[in-house]
């Protein structure tokens, strides 16, 4: 990866969002640590500070000397990385009388600086910080303000760092664009050549490199993540890749055999394992939600180590594992960050050595990427769907029978949304088998079957959700489809709670 900008990270929520803004402007970046500043590495153009949760005169608060990294490299701190490099260089920051939060309108602009070339008095900033700068450091100049904040920006003269107090990466801040494009593109001279092709090029090479001749092997969820870093690692070693797919009995209709063609013309050496007369085995009169979910990791890591063992010589286990899996939080004490891996416990279990190399892209690089690798749009648009599977929709215990009705049910409502080009609207979608009973009348005979809810969600990550505001129409017909068709279930209900305070998943 040739040139990149390191976001040192104080702990502030916007720091992903930091990364996202530069790599839009197609610029390579890696969020790290605020006391993890790789210093050895030739490709840094410039570096950002983020903000923090905590105040700069807090005891506890993260610090780092900025000098030396000041020294060799543009620096812009944002928010608490302006008030640090203020205060560390002699300046005064304060509580502020009134908390500065929120929309806070560019009074005053000096527009001859390179931070702020182009960017004119009247844009939207956006503040956030219960401090502020109250004295500033001689040599540091103040380069914008606000009517509420004099020091909104500042630039020290003859060097190259700035420090703003409020935050150019939310979307709120109508010149942060800009702003920032100015600072990578034309203060750290960015080429802005960073692209799903480049990565591909670079990652493939490193690929090569790093694996050498030896064999590895990956788990395929049928999901994104796993899909994308399978296509990837092929390109680079061929069939010295093989991918497990384990078929747990609880996918959606007809899923195993689709996914496992697609993978094939994909050119993918894949090993597909039906184990779910394992699974169903193991899950029998099981109605504990938490259980259903531990014994369904348990033995999808018993399943795929066994596979593994049947393989000769591997050495590296690969994982789709994607930035926001691996950075969860900076813990309090500033040191450790959690990982996470995708299939968890495996490596543990399996020692061997990891190999992720989607591990610095968000989700939507990710399918960016994938796109690029020419993989099918199905295979890159797919909705989200939870390991476990049907398990966790289907409450109460689990028997084929009834994933036989929510297969069906679920396939009307997916293929449905797909129709009414609905489904790449919706973040997920999926029906629920409920362990409810209900009258019905069907032609002269009563019924006495299952109901079912349907569930669809709008999401940008899951933390949050909201039901989706499907047509009446196409519920209706769903709604319809399913009763006619599905026999066993007589009622449909759409689920039309939020996240929080519901979840989307019904277990
Ligand atoms: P909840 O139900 O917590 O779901 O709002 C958030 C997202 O996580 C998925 N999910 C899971 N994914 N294993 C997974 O791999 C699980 O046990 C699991 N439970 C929920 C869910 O589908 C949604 O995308």
């Amino acid at each position: 990866m040739s040139q990149k900008i390191v976001i040192l990270d104080f702990g502030s929520q916007t720091t992903q969002l930091i990364g996202r803004r530069v790599r839009e402007l197609n610029t390579y970046c890696e969020i790290v640590p605020y006391n993890k500043f790789p210093a050895d590495d030739p490709d840094i153009i410039g570096v950002i500070l983020s903000g923090s949760p905590f105040s700069v005169y807090d005891e506890k608060s993260f610090k780092v000397d900025v000098a030396p990294i000041a020294a060799r490299y543009p620096v812009l701190g944002i928010c608490y990385g302006a008030q640090l490099l203020a205060w560390q260089n002699g300046g005064v920051v304060e509580s502020a009388p009134s908390r500065e939060y929120g929309r806070a309108i560019l009074s005053e602009v000096n527009d001859t600086d390179a931070l702020f070339h182009d960017i004119n008095p009247g844009e939207t900033v956006w503040m956030s910080h219960g401090d502020t700068i109250t004295v500033l450091p001689e040599n540091f100049k103040i380069i914008a303000s606000t009517d509420d904040v004099k020091c909104a920006a500042f630039h020290v003269e003859g060097r190259d760092i700035w420090g703003v107090q409020f935050h150019p990466e939310v979307f709120h801040s109508t010149c942060g664009t800009r702003l920032l494009s100015n600072f990578v593109k034309d203060i750290c001279g960015s080429k802005g050549d960073w692209n799903a092709d480049a990565y591909i090029e670079t990652t493939v090479a490193a690929l090569k490199q790093q694996l050498g001749n030896d064999k590895v092997v990956l788990g395929l969820s049928g999901g994104v993540d796993s899909s994308v870093a399978a296509v990837l690692i092929s390109r680079a070693i061929g069939d010295n890749l093989t991918c497990i797919f384990v078929d747990h009995g609880l996918l959606r209709k007809d899923e195993f055999a689709q996914v496992m063609n697609d993978y094939r013309c994909l050119g993918l050496n894949v090993i597909g394992v039906d184990a779910s007369e394992e699974f169903f085995a193991e899950l029998k009169d099981v109605k504990d939600p938490e259980r259903k979910r531990k014994i369904i990791g348990k033995g999808f890591i018993d399943v795929f180590d066994r596979e593994a063992h049947k393989l000769k010589d591997v050495k590296w286990l690969a994982q789709g594992t994607i930035y926001p899996d691996r950075i969860e939080s900076l813990s309090i004490t500033g040191t450790t960050i959690k990982s996470h891996h995708n299939v968890g416990g495996l490596p543990e279990k399996m020692n061997l050595s990891l190999c992720e190399p989607l591990q610095w892209l968000f989700k939507d690089e990710v399918r960016a990427v994938g796109r690029a690798l020419g993989m099918p749009e199905h295979l890159i648009t797919r909705h989200p769907f939870p390991g476990p599977g049907l398990a966790v929709r289907i409450l109460g215990d689990i028997t084929p029978e009834k994933v036989r009705i929510l297969q069906e049910a679920d396939d009307i409502f997916i293929r449905g949304l797909r129709e009414w080009g609905l489904y790449d609207q919706v973040w997920q979608a999926g029906v629920i088998l409920l362990p409810v009973q209900s009258v019905g009348v069907m032609g002269d005979e009563r019924t006495y079957e299952s109901a079912v809810a349907l569930r669809a969600v709008t999401s940008t990550d899951a933390m949050t959700a909201d039901w989706a505001h499907l047509p009446y129409e196409f519920l209706a017909k769903v709604s319809n489809e399913i009763i006619n068709k599905v026999r066993g279930v007589n009622r449909v209900t759409y689920d039309i709670s939020s996240k929080p305070p519901a979840t989307i998943e019904w277990e």
